[in-house]
């Protein structure tokens, strides 16, 4: 195998260097299955339209089926020399059906060949991308519902804010995930374009039958203009940029989840199987799996900026700079999935210490809203009610106690329109039921939000 397919109008070959630095063989083989695929749609339209004859399509057909197996079964030789996933297949392809073989190129490039395997196997990676988190989600509802009616301290600045249910709070990621979904999808309405038949840059001089292509590989429809399809990658950066957004939202979660198993909070526990210890401190129980995920974020968000910026000066057509889409784009793939999967099952292990949060929420001043509230109920303007309410927040802390363990005597030092009444408002759970609106947290509204949620997953 050294023979290059375009070394003929060359006089001395590569170096070695040059071989390994312009080679993309190590990553792009990952590609076989699409580029298999698309060579296949291929060779039936030119047999369809007569550039090939029938014989030369079942070799095609036969020879690449068998090709397949040795990928699958890894019994293929993969040969550095030959530069990429496409060169090898079709030398090999050669080697197994000799002249049909070297017809299957036909009113193709390698700019377009590239150009469809990756929309492809981006197509593929959304969908299951998309399953996945859908998974979650799933995980994610079974926990709310479990806590529809604990309550923790909602938190602003990282402050004790106001009470919430802890559905509720489950539920908020439950809504970004549903918003990561749906750009997703529409991201996935650009990638499924066929580039095939753009040939090099400028189209094919054959009578080819493009949107028979298309529909064989399952493409919504063909890419317009052949220059663009061969050279630009914006459906690879859509993708990374909802990629980011989604890898944000669980960093978030991550960052949440690192704080409430902290013995500060103590909220939560994960499972053993996502924690590690330390090899010094012997009591040590770290979050590791949630650390990690918001420090692959980082990573996430890397593969991002590296293809706008691959992407920023290149002028049209193809550019060889477009073989480094591919590592970032697997690596995004690759993180998200894995991460995917590893919090579905986390999120499954997770036991909440309600008391812990109960008692963070009564320490917080996390009612001072509502005796606002109750003071503009009875005709007070809410901003005397909140100096009235802060001065009374002053008075329990230099007491040491909650605005609810005030008697009403000293409630009514504040208020002479505080009466008995005061009481229920100024606990969690009437803090928490009051808020009864859709949106709101109202075990009554999480119930409903949940059940809503299953509904949509279960018609997806
Ligand atoms: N390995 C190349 C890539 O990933 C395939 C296209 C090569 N085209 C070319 N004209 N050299 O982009």
């Amino acid at each position: 195998i050294n023979a290059k397919t375009w070394s003929g109008r060359f006089n001395e070959p590569v170096t070695q260097l040059v071989q390994r630095y312009t080679a993309s063989i190590n990553f792009d083989k990952r590609l076989a299955e699409y580029d298999i695929q698309g060579s296949l749609a291929h060779a039936r339209m030119l047999s369809s339209v007569g550039i090939i004859n029938p014989a030369d399509l079942a070799a095609i057909e036969q020879g690449l089926s068998q090709i397949l197996e040795e990928i699958r079964n890894n019994r293929f030789e993969w040969h550095i020399e030959l530069e990429d996933v496409h060169l090898n297949i079709e030398k090999r392809l050669t080697a197994l059906i000799g002249d049909a073989g070297k017809r299957l190129h036909t009113a193709r490039s390698r700019n377009d060949q590239v150009a469809t395997d990756i929309r492809l196997y981006l197509r593929a990676s959304i969908d299951e991308i998309a399953n996945l988190i859908q998974s979650m989600q799933r995980a994610l509802l079974d926990l709310a519902e479990q806590h529809i009616e604990t309550v923790m301290p909602g938190f602003t600045h990282l402050q004790v804010a106001q009470p919430v249910s802890f559905g509720h709070h489950l539920m908020a990621y439950y809504e970004m995930l549903c918003r990561d979904i749906a750009r997703l999808l529409d991201c996935r309405k650009r990638v499924n374009k066929l580039p095939l038949g753009a040939a090099a840059l400028a189209g094919t001089s054959y009578s080819i039958d493009r949107d028979m292509v298309a529909q064989l590989l399952g493409f919504d429809g063909i890419c317009l203009n052949s220059l663009d399809a061969v050279s630009d990658r914006d459906f690879a950066i859509e993708f990374c940029a909802c990629s980011a957004l989604i890898m944000t939202h669980l960093s978030r979660f991550s960052e949440e989840l690192v704080i409430w198993m902290s013995p500060a909070f103590n909220f939560i526990q994960l499972a053993d199987r996502f924690c590690t210890g330390s090899s010094i401190m012997p009591q040590k129980k770290n979050p590791d799996v949630p650390e990690l995920v918001r420090g692959k974020t980082g990573r996430i968000n890397g593969h991002l900026v590296a293809l706008l910026t691959l992407m920023k000066s290149q002028p049209l057509a193809y550019n060889k700079d477009n073989q480094e889409d591919k590592e970032p784009l697997f690596d995004t793939v690759d993180t998200l999935v894995n991460t995917l999967r590893i919090y579905t099952d986390m999120l499954s292990g997770i036991t909440v210490n309600k008391d812990a949060m109960r008692h963070a929420a009564m320490r917080g001043y996390a009612t001072a809203t509502d005796l606002a509230d109750y003071l503009v109920k009875k005709g007070l303007p809410f901003r005397d009610a909140h100096e009235i309410v802060a001065k009374a927040v002053r008075f329990a802390e230099n007491k040491s106690c909650d605005l609810s363990e005030l008697s009403l005597a000293e409630l009514k030092q504040f208020s002479s329109i505080i009466e008995q009444d005061i009481f229920s408002i100024l606990t969690l759970e009437g803090s928490m039921k009051s808020r009864n609106h859709p949106g709101g947290t109202a075990p009554a509204q999480v119930s409903a939000a949940i059940m809503q949620a299953r509904k949509d997953l279960s018609n997806h």
